[in-house]
């Protein structure tokens, strides 16, 4: 046997006991006659002992090896003597009789520890060692626990696991598609999947009622935090069901994971609230819940006082920081920098305190009564201690949204956003349309394939902007983890959606004929719903972005920096392909 245990196994009842352990070399000390060495493995870490006393020509040995060099060892489990009760381990050591190096190493680019030195470029360079560290391999330990845990759940239901093709045509979901030249089509392209929906509704056609897959998508979309350009889905499909059935059965999956992989009971049903609450309240689709600072309008209190800036607003708003009455000057003064960042856009801020007299002091008091400013205390409901901050602008949804990211980052500033706590919620009701300002049309919120509301569907003709989807977020501590919708399986009504999102019939058919085909062939009414499986490992992780719970993810270019890709190819690969390459300015 190469091992008889693993580096995370021995405990203080195995004393006495001949092992032999295989591993990485993590730490070498040297104390005086004595070399001690931590060995590691995807399990744990073991302290091995050396005694130039008792064995001179193996001390001098181990003395030779090196920073993740791998051995095998064999030798007697010792109770410390100094025990380490951080580690599980920690009370015992190896009394090493023989040493075997399986291989060298170089010295590594940074520590492979949990607090390494090594900088997130180098790390992602070598990653395969930065995969050695505890933190990132329990990761994805986790992330391959709620695969699992989904896929074990969903059998249980009767889901049927069946993989669609990666290489397809394009499927519009919003974003930019990642293409595949075909070398037997000149000219042609494959498109990679930017989610398996299309495939998922054809299985449904097929009568697959319930179906799952772990995906793999792409999309060619500007990156942060929380995308990446290759990324995984949860994706599921159901025949036969109304959104109130969908909602139940991915409400159970999620309590399911969070029970099952973080033992945490959530009994209450999770919150619902529909898109234009959200937006009006928290001037986003993907409120975080876990605290409250709702968005107060406030164009009826102060408006018409002489602040110019006030007057002429075409929204009011604020929310109210509770006990941060405390803000310094200096404290205001960032965070007035902070939402006039160009990201964010603001013009100002205007706060007002209230003081221990219930007195309320503002940075515009000039403008303003003490009765007025007691209007805006009441308004929210506010006490001695609490903190009053405004924004205003000419447009109600961009400003909201400003209001939004003030929300956040007062929350992160009195540490309002509690890792470990969760707060789950289903955003309804969420427009089947958006207009978009440069194309000067309407496109889809959601995908084309999103049905509306059937009290709605009368709205198409007239009002397109007020139409209702039967769509549906699920949205934790402000991350949207999944989303879905009921689909459309009528082929008129689906052509009509195509029309208004101005496609000409003959696109439609080139595009989606196959989809439309299908319709006519008995499609069963169907709907479902697709989570990021990297957004919701990094969540329950704790993580601050799901590229630390991805192997070999790409950087915030796209690219993958350990093995450089992209990359040029070959001239003979391009001439095989009819591909001539332009030099872009
Ligand atoms: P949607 O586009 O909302 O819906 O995607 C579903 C979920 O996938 C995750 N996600 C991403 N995760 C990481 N990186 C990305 N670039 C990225 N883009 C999306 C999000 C999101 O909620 N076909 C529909 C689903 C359906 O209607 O059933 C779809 O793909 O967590």
């Amino acid at each position: 046997m190469f091992r008889t245990h693993t580096c995370g196994e021995l405990r203080i009842s195995d004393v006495n006991k001949t092992v032999t352990l295989a591993g990485w070399i993590q730490k070498i000390r040297k104390m005086g006659g004595m070399t001690f060495i931590d060995l590691r493995d995807r399990y744990g870490v073991t302290q091995l002992v050396f005694n130039e006393e008792v064995n001179s020509e193996l001390c001098e040995a181990a003395n030779k090896l090196g920073r993740e060099y791998v051995i095998q060892i064999t030798g007697e489990v010792n109770e410390r003597s100094s025990k380490n009760l951080h580690i599980p381990t920690g009370e015992v050591e190896i009394i090493v009789s023989v040493l075997e190096v399986l291989n060298t190493s170089d010295i590594p680019p940074f520590t492979i520890e949990d607090n390494t030195d090594g900088g997130d470029d180098i790390r992602m360079k070598y990653r395969y060692l930065d995969l050695r560290r505890h933190a990132v391999r329990s990761n994805l330990e986790l992330r391959h626990k709620m695969t699992i845990e989904v896929c074990s759940y969903l059998d249980k239901l009767n889901f049927l696991e069946v993989e669609t093709p990666v290489l397809i045509g394009s499927t519009p979901e919003g974003a930019r598609d990642f293409v595949v030249p075909s070398r037997m089509n000149p000219n042609q392209f494959y498109a990679l999947p930017q989610s398996p929906q299309l495939f998922k509704q054809l299985l449904m056609v097929s009568g697959f009622d319930r179906y799952f897959q772990i995906a793999k998508c792409f999309r060619d979309e500007d990156l942060r935090a929380d995308r990446q350009p290759e990324f995984t889905q949860i994706d599921c499909e159901m025949s036969f069901v109304e959104q109130e059935d969908i909602l139940t059965i991915f409400e159970g999956m999620t309590k399911h994971l969070f029970r099952s992989l973080l033992d945490l009971d959530i009994t209450e049903p999770f919150q619902r609230i529909t898109w234009h609450e959200a937006m009006q309240l928290y001037g986003s689709d993907k409120p975080d819940l876990r605290f409250d600072m709702k968005f107060v309008e406030l164009m009826d209190i102060m408006k018409g006082h002489g602040f110019g800036v006030f007057d002429s607003a075409g929204y009011i708003g604020g929310i109210c920081a509770k006990g941060a009455a405390s803000y310094t000057r200096k404290q205001l003064d960032q965070l007035t920098d902070y939402v006039k960042r160009p990201q964010i856009g603001a013009k100002g801020l205007v706060y007002a305190r209230v003081e221990e007299d219930e007195n309320v002091k503002s940075s515009v008091d000039k403008f303003y009564t003490q009765e007025v400013l007691q209007q805006l205390k009441e308004a929210f409901g506010a006490e001695a201690g609490d903190l009053i901050l405004i924004l205003s602008g000419d447009d109600p949804m961009k400003t909201r949204k400003q209001l939004c990211e003030l929300r956040l980052e007062v929350a992160r500033q009195l540490g309002l956003c509690n890792k470990n706590q969760f707060v789950c919620a289903w955003v309804v009701d969420f427009p089947l349309f958006e207009w978009d300002e440069e194309a000067q049309r309407y496109a889809a919120v959601h995908h084309p394939f999103t049905s509306p509301k059937p009290e709605d569907i009368p709205l198409l003709d007239s009002d397109p902007g007020a139409v209702r989807a039967n769509a549906y977020d699920m949205v934790i501590n402000g991350v949207e983890v999944g989303g879905g919708s009921i689909r459309i399986h009528n082929s008129e009504l689906q052509n009509k959606m195509f029309s208004l999102l101005g496609f000409t019939p003959e696109r439609a058919r080139e595009q989606f004929g196959f989809l439309l085909n299908a319709f006519k062939y008995g499609a069963p009414p169907h709907g479902g719903i697709a989570y990021g499986l990297d957004r919701m490992v990094s969540l329950f992780a704790g993580l601050d972005t799901i590229r630390d719970c991805i192997a070999f993810p790409k950087n915030n270019s796209g690219r993958d920096v350990m093995i450089d890709a992209p990359s040029f190819i070959e001239q003979s690969q391009l001439d095989e392909l009819g591909i001539a390459l332009v030099e872009k300015a």
